[in-house]
């Protein structure tokens, strides 16, 4: 069983994830991560070296072609549902997950570690929320096309897994 947790930068994708992961015992991957390991460097130095385009290819490579153990609960970059066929892709491979969350709860927790974030860093707090809205907007039609939609503020890994079992 694999669960794909979707949803915007900030939504708690990693934090639940991991926390899942141990709950359930399944094993947590965190799909950032792999694709810094694939690229060799952080997200941010490839974007800058290669831009977006760039980055949202090798991003769909590897969510397609990492070997996932069976059991695996899998935090997804926030802009991965919106490329190509990947959200088509995940409803076929797992369970996908969108955790919901407004634009200011969204606001609130980027204000912090914003430059590791290459499509936030160089936002000052007034274009950081016009950005997170604007965003948002054009990403909700595909994350709506998740299995489970949840709400993000104050989940647990306990209520997310009650969910699933639902
Ligand atoms: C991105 C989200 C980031 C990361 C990259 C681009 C996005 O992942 O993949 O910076 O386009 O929303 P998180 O959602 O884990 O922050």
């Amino acid at each position: 069983m694999k669960v794909f947790l979707i949803g915007f930068m900030g939504c708690g994708k990693s934090t639940i994830g991991m926390r899942l992961a141990s709950k359930i015992g399944s094993s947590f991957v965190d799909l950032d991560h792999e694709v810094e390991q694939q690229a060799g460097s952080t997200i941010s130095a490839f974007f800058s070296a290669h831009g977006e385009e760039a980055f949202r290819q090798l991003e769909s490579k590897v969510l397609k072609e990492f070997p996932y153990p069976e059991h695996s609960v899998i935090a997804t970059g926030g802009g991965a549902p919106c490329y190509g066929d990947n959200m088509q892709w995940m409803n076929a491979n797992g369970t996908t997950v969108y955790i919901d969350m407004s634009p200011p709860a969204l606001a609130s927790r980027l204000e912090k570690g914003r430059e590791k974030r290459p499509l936030l860093k160089n936002l000052n707090d007034a274009e950081l929320f016009a950005f997170i809205e604007g965003k948002l907007a054009e990403r909700r039609s595909f994350y709506q096309q998740a299995q489970l939609i949840v709400d993000g503020v104050g989940l647990t890994a306990e209520r997310l897994n009650a969910l699933l079992q639902s």
